[in-house]
């Protein structure tokens, strides 16, 4: 296992260029699984998610090759095995996305319940409700789900909470069903649209992408195609809060501040100048202490909650008083009690964080927990005086490609050491 250790107090200054989203790859190799020809994805990000995903289509008969550090031959045209294994889907619930494809291919699919995690029970019932209304049969037992249809029949699917996996596992099934889908209150967050888009490349029919409401009508087949991904706004954010934290000046390239108001409006109420264009960020915090800012976690285009984390962080060090509420988790705030240990004032109250700025933290031992609250960590110790380390980094490297070398290249002291 490895850890991080951070001497802090370093100002971030200079320009680092994002990966590709992981929540827009993941979504895209499962789609791989529609295609009756292979699928080349180009500016996947190096994550650790990235290769579960591979390995899980593998164990289901698919091959890939990696092309380049981001470009993945990916051939799931005809699985052999049409099971998604509980070793595999433990470690990842997006693996979840398998169904849908599953389902429409091969009129089958026997797919491990992916349980919870840290943040959270995270259930998957909407996912099994919307199939069912497709037409497929489900029985869940002994941690499994045992799903198989004759045939998919698009259908009137309303959700009625958002969810961003469960749209995306109905977009993909309906692409192959018989007939119109329409999807309402559909989630909207932009790696939504990325695969819609690269869907209606492979062949599909969909209308409505990038609103709450998505049009899909029923194709015999899709092709392989070649994709680029669009790019990862979370960590495009993540760093632009390093940035902030340490009173630095960072610009971030090949990103899109399009996708990124509700965060880029936050930011600019802590005080920051920001410049955009039409793929990279600057932001530059004169040297000045952030202002604390209320947050709010909602679904797209609001603030989105896997940056609650990196701002709760950010709150610990501002001036002034703020409020942060998490409204989609029911247990995002793993970080709080490490924060507390670096000397942030904080006190929770149910899905509630009070926090009150203080002029500055000191670096201590922590434990990751979950991915977004390692960022949190991770940006604490960017600020915290002294030396903080940050053990079970492997939380890290499921969403952040290369995180420390990143963070060398904007002048962070950080190193990864074997523990
Ligand atoms: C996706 O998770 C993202 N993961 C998450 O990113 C992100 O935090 C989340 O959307 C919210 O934006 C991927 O895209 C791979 P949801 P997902 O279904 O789809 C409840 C990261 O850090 N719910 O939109 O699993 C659920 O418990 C990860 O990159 C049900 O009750 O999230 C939650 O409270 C973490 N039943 C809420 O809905 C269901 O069947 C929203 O979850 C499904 C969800």
């Amino acid at each position: 296992m490895y850890k991080l250790v951070i001497q802090g107090g370093k100002p971030l200054k200079g320009t680092l260029k994002v990966s590709g989203s992981k929540n827009s790859s993941l979504p895209i190799l499962f789609a791989s699984i529609l295609a009756d020809t292979p699928i080349t994805l180009n500016n996947t990000p190096q994550l650790s998610d990235i290769s579960t995903t591979l390995r899980l289509l593998s164990s289901m008969g698919s091959e890939w090759i990696l092309e380049s550090d981001s470009s993945l031959f990916v051939d799931s045209s005809t699985l052999t095995n049409l099971t998604a294994d509980y070793d595999l889907v433990k470690t990842m619930r997006a693996s979840i996305l398998v169904l849908g494809p599953m389902l429409a291919k091969y009129g089958k699919a026997k797919v491990s319940l992916p349980g919870g995690c840290a943040i959270g029970t995270r259930p998957v019932n909407l996912h099994l409700q919307a199939l069912e209304k497709l037409g497929a049969n489900i029985e869940v037992r002994n941690g499994y789900i045992y799903a198989k249809t004759k045939g998919l029949i698009g259908t009137e699917i309303h959700f009625e909470q958002i969810s961003v996996t469960a749209t995306e596992n109905i977009i993909m099934a309906a692409t192959l069903a018989k007939g119109l889908t329409t999807i309402s209150n559909a989630a909207q967050e932009p790696e939504i649209s990325d695969l819609c888009q690269c869907l209606n490349k492979m062949g599909a029919k969909i209308t409505g992408i990038g609103t709450s409401v998505l049009n899909i009508k029923g194709v015999k087949n899709l092709n392989g195609i070649q994709y680029s991904v669009c790019p990862d706004r979370i960590e495009s954010a993540t760093y632009l809060v390093a940035a902030a934290i340490t009173r630095g000046a960072v610009t971030v390239k090949n990103t899109n501040p399009q996708v990124m108001h509700a965060v880029l409006e936050k930011l600019i109420e802590i005080g920051a100048n920001i410049k955009t264009d039409k793929n990279s960020i600057t932001l530059d915090m004169e040297g000045k202490r952030p202002k604390a800012v209320n947050i709010k976690t909602s679904t797209y285009p609001n603030f989105p909650t896997d940056m609650q984390a990196q701002f709760t962080a950010l709150n610990t060090i501002a001036e002034g008083h703020s409020v942060i509420t998490e409204n989609i988790f029911e247990n995002r705030f793993m970080h709080i009690p490490e924060l507390i240990r670096m000397g942030a004032d904080l006190t929770l109250e149910g899905n509630t964080v009070v926090c009150k700025g203080v002029k500055s933290l000191t670096g201590a031992h922590l434990m990751a927990t979950d991915l977004r609250a390692s960022a949190s960590l991770v940006l604490a110790g960017l600020a915290a005086k002294g030396t903080t380390t940050i053990e079970r980094v492997y939380h890290l490297d499921r969403g952040y490609e290369t995180i420390e070398e990143k963070l060398k290249l904007l002048g962070a002291d950080i190193e990864r050491v074997q523990d």
